[in-house]
This record gives structure tokens, sequence and C-alpha cells, in this order.
């Protein structure tokens, strides 16, 4: 198929390039580069362009006749949304909707999104699964739970099918070590756990140690980048068969903490990790993991990363060797 990766110099989209190519899709990335990284743009041709300039969505649509459409491009760093929501509301939800209505115009009728756990806000259950009631609690899940709505009423009107996956913690990196996680700030854990052995052991913050889990941190799901990859694969193959919006959550449905992390990092690259414990931050509730029977029924999705440990072997891989 001829796939548009949107936003596929960032770090899921690129692995997401490598994944299709290696299965012989045929692969344009656009992407404006405000995030991601012109290295990791390694598989398939590359437009710079941004969302928000219907003149260089044209340019790719005329220039192209894609199956499908990967939209990955978002801005996602949660305090940013709270200090700058106009920015998130323009490029995550205005760029998104110029992205679909190119797409109609040019006939393209099979999207998947990247949605977010932070469209539940604070869970109510042990486990989030697609009943649990979505009230983000920042404009960055409020973002990306418009985007879905926005898809069920472009398919009602136009039949544009979608699949809107919600990703937990995505983590890991390409086994062969080619790309990894790299953003600018790094807001997630486990890549801010290994840069901190790279920078001699840097002191890590850990924010808040006295909620009610276990050893008090911050429990989160994390899910291999290269099974979050599969999924998208196997949500355009669902579309080939099943019209409609339809959206899956993707963790692997078990809890880690922050300490947890920690230990398993310090076991992997073999060096003692220091770190201070912070106040709470604002916003972080206590547990997210995600149920994803649903995907694994209807996808027949499994997870090849289960254990902690292989899926840091992989960032560790990476951020040893980072070349960008
Ligand atoms: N990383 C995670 O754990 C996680 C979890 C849940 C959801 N998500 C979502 O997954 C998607 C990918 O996340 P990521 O970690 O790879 O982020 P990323 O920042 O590495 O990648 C996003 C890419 O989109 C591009 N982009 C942003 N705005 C654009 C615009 N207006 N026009 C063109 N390109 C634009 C950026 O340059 C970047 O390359 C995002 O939508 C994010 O919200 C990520």
């Amino acid at each position: 198929m001829n796939i548009l990766i949107c936003g596929g110099a960032g770090y899921i989209g690129s692995h997401m390039a490598k994944m299709l190519a290696a299965h012989g899709h045929s692969v344009t990335v656009f992407d404006n580069l405000s995030t991601g990284h012109q290295e990791a743009v390694k598989w398939g041709a590359f437009i710079q362009g941004d969302l928000l300039n219907n003149e260089d969505l044209q340019r790719l649509f005329r220039g192209n006749a894609f199956d499908a459409v990967m939209h990955f491009s978002a801005k996602s760093l949660v305090g940013e949304s709270m200090t700058n929501p106009g920015l998130y509301y323009s490029n995550n939800v205005a760029g998104t909707i110029n992205l679909l209505n190119t797409m109609l115009e040019h006939g393209v009728d099979k999207f998947v999104f990247s949605s977010s756990a932070a469209t539940f806000g604070t869970p109510v259950t042990e486990f989030i699964d697609e009943t649990h009631p979505q009230v983000p609690i920042n404009p960055y899940g409020e973002t990306k739970l418009m985007v879905e709505k926005i898809l069920r009423d472009f398919d009602h009107a136009n039949g544009l099918s979608s699949v809107s996956l919600r990703y937990f913690n995505a983590a890991g990196a390409d086994p062969d070590g080619e790309i990894g996680e790299s953003h600018q700030p790094e807001s997630h854990l486990i890549p801010n756990v290994l840069m901190s052995i790279l920078a001699d052991n840097a002191k890590l913050k850990v924010f808040g140690a006295d909620y009610e889990t276990k050893d008090g941190t911050c429990v989160r799901d994390y899910i291999h980048i290269n099974d979050l990859c599969t999924a998208h694969m196997q949500a355009i193959e669902y579309m080939g068969t099943n019209k409609g919006a339809a959206g899956f959550n993707l963790g692997n449905g078990t809890g880690f903490s922050i300490l947890d992390i920690i230990g398993a990092a310090e076991k992997v690259a073999g060096k003692t990790i220091p770190y201070d414990v912070e106040d709470r931050r604002e916003g972080d509730p206590p547990m997210l993991v995600a149920n994803s029977d649903l995907a694994r029924k209807t996808f027949g999705w499994t997870p090849q990363f289960t254990s902690i440990d292989s899926i840091i072997e992989t960032a560790w891989r990476w951020h040893k060797d980072q070349k960008f």
C-alpha cells in the first residue's frame, strides 16, 4: 500500500516508517521538523511541510495517491499545553482538520490516529478499557479527545474510516539501534533515567513518593514502540473490511512504578541510579494501566515485548550510542 506518515520524523512515526518499509509498503513522511529529526527519516520519501499550511498539504496530496494516512503529528507536552493551550488546539485540532479535509478532497478514506491515555483523565477503575469515561484533565488530552469526536463526525458525514489508538506510555527503541526516542525537552521517564546514567549519574527527579501505590511512586503501563507499530498495521488491515470510527487502548496491561523502572534500568545498564524525591506534579494520576483486550481480540494484537527489561534493553542500546 501507499501510506502517508504525518509526523514520521518523530519518535513513533520513524519506527512506523521502518516497519512499513520492511513489510513492502511504500512510505511518504510529511513533517515540519518542529520536534522531529531529519536523521530519523531513513525509509521512504520525505516532504517537509506543515499541517497548518494548506499549500503544503495540497502539494503533498497532488503528488501522491495514498491508500491510507497515519497521523502522528502533534504537540505533546502536557505542561506546555497548560500554559499555551492555543498552540495545542491550533496544531493538534486545526492541523488535523486541515489534513482530514485534504484527504476527503483527494479521495483518501482510511486514517489511523495517535490518541492517548490522556483522554481518560483521572482513572476511576484500576484497568482502563474502552468503556472508561473520557474526561481529560489538560488541554493536550482535550485535543486528542476532540479529534476522536471529529473522526466520528467525518465517518457519519463523509464515510471516512478511522482507528484511534490510545497509547499508554510508548517506550523502547528499534531493536537494531538505528533509531530511538529523542524528544527535546524529554519528558518521558525511561529516556530520562538512561540519560541520567550517561550524564555521569546526574541526579534523577522522582515526582512524588507518597501516592497510594505499592512503593509510593506513580505507576504506568509501558508498551514497546514496535508493538505499537504492529497495531497500526493491523488497524489498516481492519479498515479494509470494517467501516466506521473505532478506538482501541494499547498497553501491556502491567503497571510499573517509577522505582521499578529505575531498578530495571540499573540492572540493564549495570549502574546505580541516584535520585531525589520532589513534590508531586499537578495532574499526575497515581496509576494508569490499560486493558487492551479489545485490540487483542479484534486485531489479534499480541505484544512481543512483555518484560520491562526487554523494553529498556532496546532503549539502552539506542541511548548508549545516540545519534540524534
Ligand atoms: N510518546 C508517547 O508515549 C505517546 C503517548 C501517547 C500518545 N502519543 C502521541 O503519539 C504521537 C507521536 O508521538 P511522538 O512521541 O513520536 O512525538 P514526536 O514529537 O517525536 O513526533 C511528532 C512529530 O510530528 C511533527 N509535527 C508536529 N506538528 C506538526 C505539524 N503541524 N505539521 C507537520 N508535522 C508536525 C513533529 O515535527 C514530530 O516529528 C503524538 O501525536 C503523541 O501525542 C505519544
